[in-house]
């Protein structure tokens, strides 16, 4: 087997194990979901949409874009939009280079995303740079435990496997430090658990652009 059919194996196989994970995931974020994307309209980015969890919970009359670095979660999210009745335009590409023009979208979605990214201050920078005046990006992520609690210090141990098993997901950002600090005119962020080993603690909410 060669490295690049290595890496389409892990890749296919990755999409395929998270759409599983979903179905247990899904039902406990879905009331808070609803809530913040429920409303939301226009021209919608969602970066690394995965198998396509979220359409459930826009409203059908949205102009959506994925842009996910995954080819093989395109079957997907090609099922789910159809299923759910939304527009959609499908894009290859990395959220840390967005393939789109400056203040061209009324709101970025990112679910479960900044852990899994390279570099989450470049992806927040061209969030920032693709999303009109008074725009929204608007998500939902795990984040790093407390210092000193259990959870924390079973990341920490963990985090290497996990790493390697989850696509490159870190189970340990601080991610509402990264999107308090980059720099939008107002972000709102609420803390929460949900009940999962290792990744119960969330974060989620919105950054406004000014
Ligand atoms: C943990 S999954 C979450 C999927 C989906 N958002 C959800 O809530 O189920 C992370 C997603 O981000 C995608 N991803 C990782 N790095 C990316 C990047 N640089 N640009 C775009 N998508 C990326 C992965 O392919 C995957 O679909």
């Amino acid at each position: 087997m060669t490295q690049s059919e290595f890496w389409g194996l892990r890749r296919r196989w990755f999409a395929w194990g998270i759409n599983q994970v979903m179905k247990v995931y899904e039902p406990r974020i879905a009331e808070r979901k609803l809530q913040l994307f429920g409303g939301l309209n226009g021209r919608i980015l969602e970066i690394g949409p995965g198998t396509g969890v979220n359409f459930k919970y826009l409203n059908p009359n949205v102009d959506w874009i994925g842009l996910e670095y995954n080819q093989y979660m395109f079957p997907y999210l090609a099922r789910e939009a159809d299923r759910y009745g939304i527009k959609h335009e499908l894009v290859q590409g990395s959220a840390q280079e967005m393939p789109l023009p400056d203040n061209s979208v009324d709101y970025v979605i990112g679910t479960l995303v900044l852990c899994s990214v390279p570099n989450p201050v470049q992806v927040l920078r061209e969030i920032e740079r693709v999303l009109k005046p008074g725009g929204r990006y608007v998500f939902v992520e795990h984040v790093a435990a407390e210092s000193g609690t259990l959870t924390g210090m079973i990341q920490s141990v963990v985090k290497p496997l996990w790493c390697c098993c989850a696509d490159g997901c870190h189970p340990d950002r601080k991610s509402w430090a990264t999107i308090e600090t980059a720099g939008f005119a107002e972000v709102a962020i609420d803390h929460f658990k949900l009940k999962f080993p290792v990744v119960s603690p969330h974060i989620s909410g919105y950054a406004l652009k000014g």
